[in-house]
């Protein structure tokens, strides 16, 4: 296959907008118009934010999966049919909403993830992982909660420019990683259940660790009997922010007891494996990987699209199709994927007061497929299949 990578500079970026390296080389902040005809200059001038060339100061050794609030988001307004205009950066911080507004009172809003890793020293360029996937499946999203969506040149331009910004936030190799989140929410007024007049593109960042506790260690799962976290016909194969509360009680619930997290059952039959709160599962048995197929109940999971093609790739055979509890319980191996997540072995599971182990460790398909996936993500082997963009 075809190498492709595509580098994307401040310079490069500038060709297209003149205002993006002119304010940053003089100031070393900026903001910029996306999407207006003429992009207007909007220097942000004040000197609580460093510059984006230095080292944030902030102990790497001590991140987790928690908001450390970063310079700069970026927001991009859109009407209701689809004109998306004036993005710009700001300074990282509260939004104004009307209290009416779509997302506060009928949930209309999606979000994505994606992470930003740096390549080599605190000088080298930052790999961003399929962002046009990410851009994608919000667009999907929209239509399925009757929201527009920005297009995919204006999502990965919002997307590198934030990322850019905060720079001096991505962490140093091997010590995390910028996570981007984009938001898309319906922000203006409605009284009558009906989609929003207005919408707003955001885009923040906030550097993170590991998302278990456990770190890189086995997880433990508790499978939930009676909490679903989708149903057929519902929106638990999209990113909408409503698919998550939902999910807390059983989270919580299992928190308590000592879980790290919680895997869900189909609510048709109570017997086919889902995903978690927060990541899709795979079963291995012997040579064949086995995760559930999206079939509009489950996240269609980047991480967990790239997993599947990377074993393949690896020798291994991989089916996406109904995966039951028995076979959970049989598996040799399970693991869970996403982009907080990574690829995170599952230690054990319990379900009804039986607990299940499975194996962990180095000689893993697990332990294969975390060191593939991440040496792609971060830059240490060639991308020979163009999933990564570099910036810098
Ligand atoms: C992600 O993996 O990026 C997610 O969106 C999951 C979220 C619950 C942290």
């Amino acid at each position: 296959m075809m190498l492709v990578r595509r580098v994307v500079t401040t310079t490069s970026l500038a060709k297209f907008f003149p205002c993006f390296s002119s304010s940053l080389s003089k100031s070393g902040r900026f903001a910029y118009h996306a999407s207006s005809p003429a992009p207007s200059l909007n220097p942000i001038s004040d000197d609580s934010c460093g510059s984006e060339n230095e080292e944030a100061e902030i102990d790497w050794d001590e991140l987790g999966f928690g908001l450390v609030p970063t310079d700069y988001m970026y927001v991009m307004k859109g009407t209701q049919d689809g004109e998306f205009i004036n993005g710009e950066l700001n300074h990282f911080g509260d939004i104004k909403l009307s209290p009416s507004s779509g997302v506060l009172n009928y949930g209309q809003g999606l979000f994505e993830g994606l992470k930003a890793y740096r390549r080599k020293g605190m000088g080298g360029g930052i790999m961003l992982f399929r962002p046009e996937e990410n851009a994608l499946r919000m667009g999907m999203g929209a239509q399925r909660m009757c929201m527009p969506s920005p297009s995919v040149d204006q999502f990965l331009h919002a997307v590198k420019l934030t990322v850019l910004a905060n720079k001096r936030w991505v962490p140093p190799q091997g010590k995390g990683s910028l996570y981007v989140r984009p938001l898309l929410i319906g922000s203006g007024p409605v009284l009558g259940l009906a989609p929003a007049p207005e919408y707003m593109f955001l885009v923040y960042a906030s550097p993170v660790g590991n998302y278990f506790k456990e770190g890189v260690a086995p997880i433990n799962l508790l499978l939930a009997d009676k909490i679903h976290r989708a149903i057929p016909g519902g929106t638990g194969g999209i990113k909408a922010i409503s698919n998550y509360a939902p999910v807390l009680k059983a989270q919580m619930h299992a928190k308590s007891k000592g879980f790290t997290d919680v895997l869900y059952l189909d609510s048709v039959n109570k017997k086919y494996l889902e995903e978690a709160s927060s990541c899709n599962i795979f079963i291995v048995k012997g040579n064949v990987i086995s995760t559930p197929a999206t079939n509009g109940t489950i996240l269609p999971g980047i991480t967990r699209r790239s997993i599947i093609e990377l074993a393949n790739d690896l020798g291994y055979q991989v089916e996406e199709r109904l995966v039951s509890v028995d076979e959970l319980f049989d598996a040799d191996e399970v693991f869970c994927t996403g982009t907080a997540v990574v690829v995170a072995p599952v230690g054990c599971i319990s379900y009804c007061d039986q607990r299940y182990t499975f194996k962990t460790g180095v000689e893993t398909a697990a332990q294969r497929l975390y060191n593939t996936l991440t040496a792609i993500q971060m830059g240490h082997v060639q991308d020979t299949k163009g999933w990564t963009h570099e910036i810098q």
